[in-house]
C-alpha cells in the first residue's frame, strides 16, 4: 500500500487525476480509498462545513490553521492509518503540505509553528508521495470562474483571496517539493488529463510500485 497526496492551487485538476489513479489501481486489483481534507470522517466533514461555508464569521489564521489541524488528526487516526494498517491504497486531495502552503504561505504563520501542529496532528504520518499539480495563479483563478459559472457556487473565503496570497501559495508548494524530491512529483497542471495520468504511471512504475500487490510501504512513517 502507499499513502499518495494530491495538492495544487484550486482548479488545477485533482481529482481528475486521482480518479485516473483509481482506475490504474483498478486494473491491477490494487484496493484504495480515496478521501480528501478538510475532512474524510464525519467529524472531519463538519470542521470542513465550519471552514468553508459561506456568509459566516471569517476565522482568525490561528483558528482556521487548527481547525485543519484537528480535521486531521481525526483523519489519520480514524481513517488514513486504519486503511494503511488493511494494506490499502489511501489517495487523500490534500494534507499537511496545504497547511503549510496556505497558512503558512498564504497566511504568513511561521513555518516552524505549521511544521509543529502538522506534526502533533499527523503523529509524524508523512505521505509516501505528494504530487503537486503545479499550475499558473492566473490560470487557477480562470478555471475557478469558470467553475464557479458551471455550478453557480460562490467562492469561499480562501479562494476569493487576491493574486498575491495565491502566488505565495504555489512558491510554498514549489519550495516543499523542492526540499524532499524523492517525495514530491511536480506535474505541470496545464498538460492534458491523459498525458498528466500518463506521467503519473510512468512515475509509479520507475518507482516500483504498481504491481498486482504492494505488500509493505515504500517508505517508514506508519
Ligand atoms: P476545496 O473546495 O476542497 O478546494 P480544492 O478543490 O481546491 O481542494 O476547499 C479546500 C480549501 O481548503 C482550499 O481552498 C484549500 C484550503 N485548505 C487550507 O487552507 N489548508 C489546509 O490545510 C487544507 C487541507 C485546505
Amino acid at each position: 500500500m502507499a499513502f499518495i497526496v494530491f495538492e495544487g492551487l484550486d482548479g488545477s485538476g485533482k481529482t481528475s487525476l486521482m480518479r485516473e489513479l483509481t482506475k490504474q489501481l483498478d486494473g491491477l486489483n490494487i484496493a484504495w480509498v480515496e478521501t480528501r481534507e478538510p475532512g474524510g470522517t464525519r467529524l472531519g466533514d463538519e470542521i470542513r462545513e465550519l471552514l468553508l461555508r459561506q456568509g459566516s464569521e471569517i476565522p482568525h489564521p490561528r483558528t482556521e490553521l487548527l481547525l485543519y489541524e484537528a480535521s486531521r488528526a481525526q483523519h489519520v487516526e480514524t481513517f488514513i492509518r486504519p486503511n494503511l494498517g488493511q494494506k490499502k491504497w489511501v489517495l487523500c486531495d490534500r494534507y499537511s503540505a496545504s497547511s503549510l502552503a496556505f497558512q503558512g504561505g498564504g497566511r504568513a504563520i511561521s513555518t516552524e509553528e505549521v511544521i509543529w501542529l502538522n506534526r502533533f496532528a499527523t503523529q509524524g504520518l508523512q505521505a509516501d508521495l505528494t504530487i503537486l499539480l503545479d499550475l499558473s495563479v492566473e490560470i487557477s483563478m480562470k478555471r475557478q470562474k469558470n467553475r464557479q459559472i458551471q455550478t453557480s457556487q460562490p467562492a469561499n473565503h480562501i479562494k476569493s483571496k487576491n493574486i498575491a496570497f495565491h502566488e505565495k501559495v504555489r512558491q510554498s508548494f514549489l519550495d516543499q517539493a523542492r526540499q524532499e524530491p524523492n517525495r514530491w512529483l511536480v506535474l505541470s497542471a496545464e498538460k492534458s488529463p491523459q498525458e498528466l495520468s500518463l506521467e503519473l504511471h510512468h512515475e509509479l512504475r520507475l518507482r516500483r510500485w504498481l504491481f498486482k500487490r504492494f505488500y509493505s510501504r515504500p517508505s517508514g512513517g506508519l
